[in-house]
């Protein structure tokens, strides 16, 4: 049994998917006819209901992945191929407190949201209002956005936020708002960036070995899926060759790093103890 409110991710025998909040009174209109929401409570999670019809769609609970695809976009989101990477170089977890730019259409505030928790808090931050209401709207629709403050406002003029454990900034010029980072964030922070070019990425390096910055690593991040048949087992034809390069840093506290003596970024992995 699903309780009201909940949310249900439906996957149809071709792979469509509908995500929606249960509500028993409801029906869910498919191509294949119409799903009764009092059926797909009682069936349960992990079972699966017929259209009247006679179509079999799963019903599952959705995962972070799942709510992510599920966002209405007005503005490219993040792939969760890389924000599954960023949540764990950042560190985010259950009461972190950590701050982004920009919003957009909240695809990674949903991540954020949901790794800090409800003891945890995430500072977001868009310069265009339209944006920053499709990102709040997204978030009301999974149940995330009590854990988030949207603030609608070029982060030019700082953050208004101090302490931070990590930042993320994902626009297009991240190297004009460093100075505004130290304020935001606590002494060894993470911080992280994503580029679509490498001209943008040097320019970012740049900007960071200037300031109180260390230890950067830059990289992409690709997946190749595969076509899931046992006896035809081969790549998928098409792959997603680029979406953005990862920057990550930490912002130091007080004197000690000098702009003429930056550490040079990685370029292997770390040896083994
Ligand atoms: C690529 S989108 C961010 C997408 C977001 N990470 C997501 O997953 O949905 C970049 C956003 O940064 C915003 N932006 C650019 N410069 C900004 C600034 N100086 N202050 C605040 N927001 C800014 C843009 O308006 C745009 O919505």
């Amino acid at each position: 049994m699903i309780d009201y409110g909940q949310l249900v991710l439906l996957i149809s025998p071709k792979g469509k998917r509908y995500l929606h909040r249960l509500d028993p009174a409801a029906e869910v209109h498919t191509h294949e006819g119409r799903i009764l929401m009092s059926e797909v409570a009682e069936a349960g999670y992990g079972r699966s209901v017929a259209t009247h019809l006679g179509r079999p769609y799963l019903v599952l609970r959705p995962t972070l992945s799942d709510l992510i695809k599920g966002v209405k976009r007005q503005t490219q989101i993040m792939y969760p191929k890389e924000i599954g990477y960023i949540l764990l170089r950042l560190g985010i977890g259950p009461g972190s407190r950590v701050v982004e730019a920009g919003t957009g259409s909240g695809g990674l505030t949903m991540a954020l949201a949901w790794s800090v928790g409800q003891s945890g808090r995430v500072y977001t931050f868009e310069r265009r209002e339209e944006f920053s209401r499709l990102a709040k709207k997204n978030l009301d629709r999974v149940g995330l956005s009590e854990r988030v403050e949207f603030s609608c406002r070029d982060i030019i003029e700082g953050f208004g936020v101090s302490g931070a454990e990590a930042l993320f900034l994902d626009l297009r010029t991240p190297w004009d708002y460093l100075g505004q980072v130290p304020p935001a964030v606590m002494a060894g922070a993470v911080c992280g960036f994503l580029l679509p070019t490498t001209n943008q990425v040097s320019e970012l390096l740049r900007g960071l070995s200037a300031g109180p910055f260390a230890d950067p690593e830059v990289l992409e991040i690709l997946v190749r899926r595969y076509k899931p048949v046992p006896d035809r087992l081969r790549p998928e034809d098409r792959m997603v060759a680029h979406t953005g390069y990862l920057i990550f840093a930490r912002c130091m506290g007080g004197p000690g790093l000098h702009a003429q003596d930056p550490p040079e970024p990685r370029s292997d992995p770390e040896p083994a103890d």
